[in-house]
């Protein structure tokens, strides 16, 4: 595959884990009553593993571009 799609790729995952961890936390945080309810243990699930996901996804997505981030923070601090 080449790099313009697995940047695309990754991105577009992103987005959708973004948007389900934003779901899940509105309804673990405002919507949902704190307990052992069946509801609340499987959002909180979700939420959890979305998170997770969240991050891994940013920290391959860093990696990909650290070569650009390098460049860009040498140039910030020789200003
Ligand atoms: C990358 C972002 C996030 C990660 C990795 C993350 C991760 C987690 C984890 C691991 C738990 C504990 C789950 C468990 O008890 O099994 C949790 C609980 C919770 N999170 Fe998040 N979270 C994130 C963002 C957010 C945001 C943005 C909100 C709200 C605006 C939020 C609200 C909550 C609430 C209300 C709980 C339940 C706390 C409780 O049990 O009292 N989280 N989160």
């Amino acid at each position: 595959m080449k790099r313009a799609w697995i940047n695309y790729v990754l991105d577009i995952l992103m987005l959708l884990t973004a948007i389900v961890l934003g779901i899940s936390s509105l309804l673990v945080w405002v919507v949902l009553p704190k307990g052992y309810s069946p509801q609340w243990l499987l959002w909180i699930a979700i939420h959890k593993w979305s998170g997770f996901a969240l991050f891994a996804e940013a920290f391959v997505h860093i990696a990909l571009h650290w070569r650009w981030l390098w460049t860009m923070t040498k140039k910030v601090l020789r200003r």
